[in-house]
Formats: structure tokens, sequence, C-alpha cells
């Protein structure tokens, strides 16, 4: 009898110094506004507050492939998880651990934020192309670009371009207009080029998106620099009209200039002329 009572009692302690301990945990906040962030696949997480007196481990959880753990301990409030998302086409989910110290890491379950499901292949943004070249000759414009590297690498150590990932998901959208023309043109590729006739008498501009057309949303890219063709520049276009306007300007003050002054001769000339004849008529 006295014996189970003691049981009891141990009992009762350990429910309490479970509590305590719970509480202790519970305590701790919870990260809040988790979002992802991810270009061209290279993925960070950011959450708020900035912890004080405790620390954040990220746990990414993907539905086949084990929980990966990131940011081990961390007192920033980000965390580049590129590498625990390679399984691109997987969705996946990160808890946002709050954890008191080393020790406490795994005496129970800490306290914890989710962020929202996340699938790299569906959601990543794609980064902007990088135009390598382009030329505009007998009526045709021909550009060359790049697609975008990712962060993950092939065995033999070269990056992976966003194409070795979408492979044929992936297309290109041109965007080109007349020089100082407001009507824009576009055409699409699969390729890393783009030909189009154009009006050979007129500049052109353009830039380049990348767009995945299956996806739902984020279906298009950042945009490329704008870039301008010079093709059959007159010195009007090369300068503008604001520097003829001045020279203008300036031969018309030049001519005034010279108008007046031979004027202004003339009449002392004739001044002169005369005063020289007044004595003689005085005589
Ligand atoms: C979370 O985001 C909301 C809305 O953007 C903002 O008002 C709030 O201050 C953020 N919380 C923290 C802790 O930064
Ligand atoms: C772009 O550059 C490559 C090599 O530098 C060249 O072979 C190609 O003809 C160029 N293309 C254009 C459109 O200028
Ligand atoms: C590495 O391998 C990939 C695909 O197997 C290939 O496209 C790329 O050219 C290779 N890079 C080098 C530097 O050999
Ligand atoms: C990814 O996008 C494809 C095409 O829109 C869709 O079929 C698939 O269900 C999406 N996957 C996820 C996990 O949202
Ligand atoms: C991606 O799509 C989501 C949902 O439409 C949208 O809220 C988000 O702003 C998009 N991101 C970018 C960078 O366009």
């Amino acid at each position: 009898m006295l014996r189970a009572h003691a049981g009891f009692r141990a009992l009762l302690l350990g429910a309490l110094l479970w509590r305590l301990a719970a509480a202790g945990n519970l305590e701790l906040p919870t990260a809040v506004n988790v979002t992802w962030s991810s270009i061209n696949f290279k993925t960070i997480l950011q959450w708020q507050p900035k912890p004080s007196g405790y620390f954040y481990t990220v746990e990414i959880h993907g539905q086949t492939s084990d929980t990966q753990k990131k940011c081990i301990l961390t007192t920033e409030t980000e965390c580049d998880v590129t590498d625990a998302l390679r399984n691109v086409k997987e969705t996946y989910t990160a808890h946002i651990l709050s954890v008191q110290s080393a020790g406490m890491d795994n005496f129970e379950e800490p306290p914890f934020a989710s962020s929202e499901k996340f699938t790299p292949y569906n959601q990543t943004i794609l980064g902007k192309p990088e135009i390598q070249n382009y030329t505009q000759k007998d009526s045709k414009l021909n550009i060359v670009f790049q697609d975008p590297l990712t962060p993950y690498m092939f065995l033999n150590g070269s990056f992976q371009s966003i194409r070795d990932i979408f492979k044929h998901d992936l297309e290109y959208k041109l965007y080109y207009w007349k020089d100082q023309s407001s009507g824009k043109k576009e055409a699409t590729t699969k390729s890393n080029t783009f030909e189009i006739s154009v009006d050979n008498t007129n500049n052109y501009c353009f830039y380049i998106e990348a767009t995945i057309p299956s996806r739902r949303e984020n279906r298009t890219g950042q945009e490329s620099m704008v870039f301008c063709t010079s093709v059959g520049r007159t010195i009007l276009d090369e300068y503008g009209a604001e520097v003829f306007i001045i020279i203008a300007v300036i031969a018309i003050a030049v001519i005034t200039l010279a108008i007046v002054l031979s004027v202004i001769l003339c009449k002392r000339k004739k001044a002169k002329a005369a005063r020289e004849k007044e004595p003689l008529n005085g005589i």
C-alpha cells in the first residue's frame, strides 16, 4: 500500500516534470511568415522573428524522401535549402523548429511552424536569359541566348541549366518592336536562337523571357535586358533632333550677328564718307 503510494507520487512528479519541460518548450515563439523564394532552383526559406535565447532548425519533409535537417541550431531567419530539394518534382513542406539548445534537441518534439507546400519544378521562378549576341542583316534579326544555370551539377562538375531539368517543357518568348514605337510583336522558340524577318530600314529593340507553358502559375520568367539594333542609323538618329536644333540656333545667331555687324559697318562707312565730303562742300 505504502509502496503503491510512493509509486503514484513518483508518477505524479514525473508527469509534473514532463509538463514543465513541455511548457518550457511551448513558451518558445514559433516562426511566422515562412516564405519560399526560389529562382532557377536555388531555394531559400525565410521567416520571422529573430530568435533571442533559442535557435531554429529547419526540417524538409518530402513525400517519398527521408526528412532532412538543414541550418541546424541557427540564429538566422533564413536557410538555403537548395540541397534538400534535389528531387525537383517532389512536393516539400518545411518545418521551422524552435529549439532551446543542443541538449534539448532530442528530448521531445519541439514546437514548430510549417511552411506552405512547395514543388520546385512547378514553382521555382525562371531567371533572366543571357543574350549572347544578335545581328540584324538582310531583313533578318538573329538572336543567340543562353539558358540560365541552376545550382545543381552534373557528375562531371558542370552546372545543369534549366533546360537540362525542364527539357521539352521549356520555351522562350521574344518580344520585339521598332525602335521608338510601342507596338510589340512576339515569337516563341524551343531552341536558343531566334531568327525573325524584320524591316531592314528600322532599328529594333527586344527582350527575351523563359516560359513553361504547362505551368498553371509562375508560367513566365524574368525578363532579359533590353537590346536595340543599330542598322541604318542616320546622323539624326545617332545624335538626336536636339543637337540639330542647337546647331540651327547657333547658325541663326551667327548669321544675325553678321548682318547686324555689316549694317553697322556700312552705316559708319557712309557716315565717314559723308563727313569727308562735308569740308569739300564747305569750301
Ligand atoms: C508577418 O507579415 C505580416 C504581413 O506581411 C506583417 O504585418 C507582420 O509584421 C509580419 N510578422 C513579423 C513577425 O515580421
Ligand atoms: C553569335 O556568335 C557565334 C560565335 O561567337 C557565331 O557563330 C554566331 O554566328 C553569332 N550569331 C549571331 C546571330 O551573330
Ligand atoms: C558534363 O556532362 C553533361 C551531361 O552529361 C554535358 O552536357 C556537359 O557538356 C559535360 N561538361 C563537361 C565540362 O564535360
Ligand atoms: C505541377 O504542375 C503540373 C502541370 O500543371 C501538374 O500536373 C502537377 O499536378 C503539379 N504538381 C504539383 C505537386 O502541384
Ligand atoms: C507565383 O505564383 C503565385 C500564385 O499565382 C503568386 O502569388 C506569386 O506572386 C508568383 N511569384 C512570382 C515571383 O511571380
